[in-house]
Order: structure tokens, then C-alpha cells, then sequence
């Protein structure tokens, strides 16, 4: 008997991005990428996005970095610990290429200048693994030493500068502009990142948020604040997927927050996502990207749904585009 699952078209396109498959990796749940294989097919998944990446490795922030935080949430400030982008190219892209994985790379700076440098990098690096670096994620909720610390994210000005600094270095290499839910709207920042030329907007990076140890008084983060992540962070993904997807037709949107089983990953995708990426439920079950991929196809053959890139916008009285 035929599985319900090879009636169902999974490939989703994010601009001229085809994957063959909806659910990715987000970036700092999966390592680099490459401590995983052996654990994980990373080619059953519809791409891996690395930790971020800086030009320089950087040593991120004092312990402790993670903790949980209710509804199932996590709190984390790991503080964007990398070993440099020379360094990953180097001894992690290979390795995950040869494993079957197709490679976002997720870059971050403290300027414009540097977030231009990382993309040189890798744009060098990406004629090297013959198309299986599909994109670039520039992880815009980092702090512009040139604007006293405050995220990119948060002035869609700086958002186009990046945008534009990125795209000139990258070439035909597409850029996915990750952005921040800390504002009251995404959608400013989203105009300006597709204006600067970005080919998807992915939504959205960690709300920021504290927690304290009531027995000692003191925060639970060595950093004192970090990102929710998780389940509570779903519903805020949902709305500014939704928003942004109303307010700018034709810019693809990735979905990623709270995603844990196939029905936020459908949820995502009625708001208006085109692929979506999951997280925190990595840190739980590496396998946990490839289970939701399974399950999103069986949900759609069990409603009729032919192509899970139908899904897309469903939520927006059915105007998908
Ligand atoms: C431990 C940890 C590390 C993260 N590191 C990064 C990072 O380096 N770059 C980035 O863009 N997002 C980073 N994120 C944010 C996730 O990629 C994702 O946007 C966020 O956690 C929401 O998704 P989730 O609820 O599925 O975890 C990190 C999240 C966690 C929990």
C-alpha cells in the first residue's frame, strides 16, 4: 500500500529557492551543523541555518546561558559564540554538504562592515559546495556599536544599510533578512530589508525577556536578559508572519517560533509563511525537524491538501500568491 505521504507535494519555494521540503533547522539550535551527523540525516530536512556566523570568532556571554522558562519556553544568552566564519567554512561546511544538508548560513556583525566581510566569505566558500549553500540569513537582532548597542533590527534604516552591504557581497547568493520581534511592527523593517534587496524576510529571532531565582534574588541568566524562545513565543511569530505577509505581497516569509509538531508548523503557514524553522524542540529531539516534516505531509494527505506550499496564506481568506 502507497504511504499517504507520497501523495503530497513538500517542496516549497522561497523566491527562486526550491526546497524539497518545509522545515528547516533555525540557526544556534543545530550547533554549526555538523556536531549533529551521525545523529541526524540532515538531508531529510528542508535546509540546516548554522549558528551565526562573525567574520572573527567570537566567545559570547558568561554562563548560565539557557534556562527554562514556563509554558515550555526557553530562555537563552548564549551571547552569538562562534568560531568565525573561516573557520566554519573550513572545517563544518564540507562535512555538511558531504552529509547531504543544504546549507543556510546564518552571519551576524557589530557594523555593516563586518556583516560585509562575513558575506564575502561565504560567497567565496559557496562556488565551492556547487549550490548547496542556497542562502545567506543575516541575523539582524544583534547590537550596532555604532548606534550605543540597540539591535539592527530595531531602525529599518540600518536594516537596508546591512541589507544592502550583504546583497553587494553576496551576488546571486540570495539573502534572508532574519528580523526581531521586539518592536511593535515588523513591517517596516521587512520593506526595507526587500528594498536593499533581501529575497525573504525569515520571522522572527527571540522576544527579550528576564527571569529571576526567587531564592537567591538574583537573575537566571549570567547576562541577566536573553530570548524567549519556544511555545510562548508562537503566537507572536504568528501575528508578525501574518502582518507582514498582508502588509508586502510578493516577499517571501519564513516562519520560525514555537514550533514543536506539525500544527504550528500548518499555523505558520496559513499566516503566510513559505517554509518555516524550528528551534528550541531541537535542543529536545535533534530529529524533531524531520518528525513535523513527516507529520505536516500526513496531515495535508489526510485534508486533501496536494501541496504543502498550498498551505501558504491559507489564513488570509484563502489569497495565497
Ligand atoms: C540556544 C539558542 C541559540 C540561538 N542562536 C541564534 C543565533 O545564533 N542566530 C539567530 O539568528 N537565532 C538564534 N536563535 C534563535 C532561533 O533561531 C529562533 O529564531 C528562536 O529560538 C525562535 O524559534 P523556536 O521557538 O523554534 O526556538 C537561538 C535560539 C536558541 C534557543
Amino acid at each position: 500500500m502507497r504511504s499517504p505521504r507520497r501523495d503530497v507535494d513538500s517542496r516549497v519555494e522561497i523566491g527562486d529557492t526550491v526546497l524539497p521540503a518545509p522545515v528547516m533547522a533555525s540557526s544556534g539550535c543545530f550547533g554549526t551543523g555538523a556536531e549533529l551527523l551521525g545523529t541526524v540525516d540532515v538531508g531529510l530536512l528542508g535546509a540546516v541555518v548554522t549558528k551565526s556566523l562573525s567574520q572573527e570568532p567570537w566567545p559570547g556571554n558568561p554562563p548560565p546561558r539557557l534556562v527554562p522558562a514556563s509554558g515550555g519556553g526557553m530562555l537563552n544568552s548564549v551571547g552569538l559564540q562562534n568560531p568565525g566564519v573561516r573557520h566554519w567554512v573550513a572545517e563544518e561546511l564540507p562535512r555538511l554538504v558531504q552529509a547531504g544538508a543544504r546549507v543556510v548560513a546564518s552571519i551576524w556583525g557589530r557594523t555593516r562592515e563586518e556583516f560585509r566581510d562575513a558575506a564575502m566569505t561565504l560567497a567565496d566558500a559557496a562556488g565551492a559546495v556547487e549550490g548547496r549553500m542556497v542562502a545567506v540569513e543575516v541575523n539582524l537582532s544583534c547590537p550596532n556599536v555604532e548606534a550605543a548597542g540597540d539591535m539592527f533590527a530595531h531602525d529599518p534604516g540600518r536594516v537596508g544599510e546591512v541589507l544592502e552591504a550583504v546583497t553587494g557581497a553576496l551576488g546571486e547568493l540570495p539573502a534572508w533578512a532574519k528580523l526581531s520581534p521586539n518592536v511593535p511592527s515588523v513591517v517596516a523593517a521587512a520593506a526595507a530589508a526587500r528594498d536593499a534587496g533581501a529575497a525573504a524576510v525569515v520571522l522572527v529571532n527571540t522576544l527579550i525577556a528576564m527571569t529571576i531565582d526567587v531564592e537567591t534574588g538574583r537573575p537566571t541568566l549570567g547576562n541577566v536578559t536573553g530570548g524567549l524562545s519556544g511555545p510562548p513565543l508562537r503566537p507572536v511569530a504568528v501575528r508578525h508572519v501574518h502582518d507582514v505577509y498582508a502588509a508586502l505581497p510578493g516577499l517571501p516569509v519564513i516562519g520560525v517560533g514555537g514550533v514543536v509538531g506539525a500544527e504550528h508548523a500548518v499555523e505558520l503557514m496559513m499566516a503566510g509563511a513559505s517554509a518555516v524553522q524550528m528551534g528550541t524542540a531541537h535542543l529536545a529531539d535533534p530529529r524533531a525537524g524531520i518528525k513535523c516534516q513527516r507529520d505536516l505531509a500526513r496531515w495535508c494527505a489526510k485534508r486533501g491538501v496536494l501541496r504543502v506550499a498550498d498551505l501558504t496564506g491559507a489564513a488570509h481568506g484563502g489569497a495565497s500568491r
